[in-house]
């Protein structure tokens, strides 16, 4: 069984995430979303929350191959433990290829063995980031076009808190 990991702080979970699901999962049989820490950035969502913002912006979609999980550990132990084949990551643009072939080859090091597949994402979605969805959300901009419908509400009421404090 071909199994592929999707790994991310998914911080939160955008639109261009969920269309590199889509994809990836018709790649492989079995696609494990891994909800991770990245020592470079501290999440506004806590880990239990981005697991619930994904599975609810997959919920109504027809995807029986895929999982949703959360690991704090490092990526090549989960991808040894599940037997992965590879992972998949989106790129949108030429610095995103510069990070993941780094990280790739930081990851082959840690495991030889480990692969990689690039997905670029789609042409509407360049421009959608975790990064710029905090950023338009926190000043009370308009996220619609960025976050799944499913999570939009949720998502908002995070940027309302933090404001409110
Ligand atoms: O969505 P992100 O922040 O670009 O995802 C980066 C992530 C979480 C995949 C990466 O930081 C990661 O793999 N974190 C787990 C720890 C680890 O294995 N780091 C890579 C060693 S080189």
């Amino acid at each position: 069984m071909k199994v592929m990991l999707f790994p991310g702080t998914f911080d939160p979970f955008t639109r261009g995430h969920r269309d590199i699901v889509r994809r990836a999962s018709k790649l492989c049989d079995k696609l494990v979303v891994a909800i991770m820490e990245n020592s470079a950035k501290t999440p506004l969502f806590t880990p239990d929350e981005r697991v619930d913002l994904v599975r609810r912006s997959l919920a109504g979609e027809d995807l029986d191959n895929v999982e949703v999980m959360k690991w704090d550990g490092l990526l090549v132990d989960l991808y040894k433990q599940l037997g992965c084949c590879a992972s998949v990551r989106g790129i949108r643009s030429e610095s995103d290829f510069r990070y993941e072939a780094e990280l790739a080859l930081a990851n082959r090091l840690l495991l030889p063995g480990y692969d990689a597949i690039l997905l670029p994402c789609r042409d509407d979605m360049s421009l959608i980031s975790s990064t710029i969805v905090k950023e338009v959300g926190s000043y009370g901009g308009d996220i619609s076009k960025m976050v799944p419908a499913e999570i939009i509400d949720t998502v908002n009421d995070k940027f309302l808190k933090g404001r409110k404090q």
